[in-house]
């Protein structure tokens, strides 16, 4: 048994050890904010942060995760009002939307780490996150605006 805390919530995972954690997220707990995009780490869908830190849950497994702290896009804010989620809302960001809960959620960790970036910061964290839409600009836009 694996025991997280997702979203505050205490959890417990019945599950193989190896089990990607982006699968218990989604399908033992429910939460289906979190994409899966490539499953090799390469697209960021499904980035989460485990113990605040960015993290690609299709490439995490739960044993490397067991005890820690996971927030999900749906922990993000209670209101579902980050700061990030506003300016998402008020620039209009999303194109399909597939990538953008992982796109928020490394641009939520980068603004942990750093208040105000440049867009030399923005570009170097975000840039491994994937959009098939494009939409690359609107979403350095939404973290400047996020940040200021
Ligand atoms: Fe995890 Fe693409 S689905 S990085």
């Amino acid at each position: 048994m694996i025991k997280l805390k997702i979203n505050g919530r205490d959890v417990q995972v019945d599950a193989e050890p190896d089990t990607p954690l982006l699968w218990a997220i989604r399908d033992e707990v429910g939460l289906t904010g979190t994409k899966f995009g490539c499953g090799i780490g390469m697209c960021g869908a499904c980035t989460v942060h485990v113990g605040g830190q960015a993290t690609r849950s299709c490439i995490t497994t739960l044993a490397s995760v067991d005890g820690s702290e996971i927030t999900t896009i749906e922990g993000l804010n209670p209101a579902n009002n980050h700061p990030l989620q506003a300016a998402w809302q008020a620039l209009r960001v999303p194109q399909c939307g597939y990538c953008q809960s992982g796109q928020i959620m490394q641009a939520a960790a980068l603004l942990n780490d750093i208040p105000n970036p440049s867009d030399d910061d923005i570009d170097a964290v975000m840039t491994g996150n994937l959009c098939r839409c494009m939409t690359y600009p609107r979403i350095r836009q939404a973290v400047r605006q996020a940040a200021a």
